[in-house]
């Protein structure tokens, strides 16, 4: 049995010092449960403005953080900002802050980050927060990776978010592409001319990462960070790394565990973000056929009966299972009644018999990758 840590009566928010995290399937998470010795207290975190329904129903207890080895403290439950519609995106973003979402994930990519920044200053403006409690994440896009793009999409990035430094900004994907004016089009997406033509750079990733690493010295980023890497690239940046990464953030799920590299990140002092909690949910508005013929693990027999067991939702067993094991989340809801049971994915403990049975499903299924986009045979980022 584990025990709930309980609050302290300050209302300060909690810090989990990394090197306590366990990312490995036969062992919990019990340096965390058993924290009062190793864990630190830090800045105050409140919800202010929230409803009585969010703080009463969900906000039992603030959201931890994880020391990066950048000596940043990260969230360890964020908000993610793919597939934000442009339209909504403001209002997401203001209402995610308001229900105590502090870090935001954003990303070149996704083509919101203006609306993501209209959010975030109205939320600033309403004192809701000041900058300074958020923790705001982007993400390079590899037609920028050439080492003279780096810095200056970054500028054009905290330019569209209104902020003068990102908490942390991450590689989205190995590999780089042939640069796109963003006066041509942005964000660029996969293709050169905008259709299907794949166009590679001959940068390297050791290239780019020096440029990444400018970002810090030049106070443009907190703490920088890789997302969709695998071992051997990782193994070899660490060679070179003047300022390893601080995070790897990946595709982790039920159906895609991972746990390798989960262990190796762990070892090498690498905090691991877990991106697509709820796996195929996110996929089905691409019609990906294998997502769509999986049973939806929000329905899966077995996270329901852990859910019923614990008087929860799937949504939240599925974070926690994420969570309790030493990664970060960063669930997405267009729903602003779903964004505070979201959040709530730390304020209880599952046994380790049922993390051990979430983790038993993993098959190997992935669905976050170019080629489930579009045909081609030259982007076999996973392979
Ligand atoms: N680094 C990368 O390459 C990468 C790739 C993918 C994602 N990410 C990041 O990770 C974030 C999360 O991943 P994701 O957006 O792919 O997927 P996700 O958070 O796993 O799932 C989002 C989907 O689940 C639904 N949903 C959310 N909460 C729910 C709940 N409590 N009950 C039932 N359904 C729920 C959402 O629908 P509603 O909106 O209708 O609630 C949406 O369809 C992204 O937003 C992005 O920031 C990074």
């Amino acid at each position: 049995m584990y025990k709930s840590i309980v609050p302290p009566a300050n209302g300060l928010r909690r810090c989990i010092p990394f090197s306590t995290l366990l990312h490995t399937s036969s062992r919990t998470f019990p340096s965390v449960v058993n924290a009062s010795a190793r864990t630190t207290w830090n800045r105050p975190f409140r919800y202010p403005n929230c409803t009585p329904s969010y703080a009463s129903r969900y906000s039992t207890m603030p959201t931890p953080t994880i020391k990066l080895s950048s000596g940043y403290e990260m969230p360890q439950v964020g908000f993610g900002l793919w597939k934000v519609a442009n339209e909504t995106c403001a209002d997401t973003v203001y209402n995610a802050i308001k229900a105590g979402y502090r870090l935001l994930d954003g990303a070149c990519d996704y083509g919101n980050e203006k609306e993501c920044g209209e959010g975030v200053a109205k939320a600033i403006k309403e004192g809701i927060v000041k900058r300074e409690d958020l923790f705001i994440v982007s993400k390079l896009w590899p037609t920028f990776n050439d080492p003279e793009q780096v810095a200056p999409v970054v500028k054009k990035q905290l330019g569209d978010w209104g902020i003068e430094y990102f908490d942390l900004y991450l590689m989205h994907f190995p590999g780089a592409l042939k640069y796109v004016d963003p006066s041509v089009r942005y964000p660029p997406g996969w293709h050169y001319d905008g259709k299907s033509e794949i166009v590679r750079s001959k940068t390297t990733i050791q290239d780019t990462w020096r440029a990444m690493e400018g970002l810090v010295d030049a106070k443009l980023a907190k703490s920088i960070g890789i997302s969709n890497f695998q071992a051997q690239l990782i193994y070899d940046m660490l060679r070179y790394a003047r300022i390893p990464p601080a995070t790897l953030q990946i595709e982790h799920h039920p159906y895609l565990v991972q746990q390798e590299l989960l262990n190796l990140a762990k070892n090498e002092g690498i905090v691991v973000t877990a991106y697509s909690s709820f796996g195929p949910a996110s996929f089905l508005e691409f019609d990906f056929k294998h997502a769509k013929a999986l049973v939806p693990l929000m329905k899966d027999d077995i996270i329901t009966s852990i859910a019923a067991k614990y008087g929860k939702q799937p949504s939240q067993i599925l974070l926690r299972w994420a969570t309790q094991r030493g990664l970060a989340v960063i669930p997405k809801t267009s729903r602003v009644e779903v964004m505070a049971q979201n959040l709530d994915c730390t304020g209880f403990d599952l046994e380790k018999e049922d993390l051990d049975k979430i983790t038993a499903k993993d098959s190997g299924i992935r669905f976050n990758q170019p080629s489930n986009y579009f045909k081609t045979d030259m982007m076999w980022i996973f392979g």
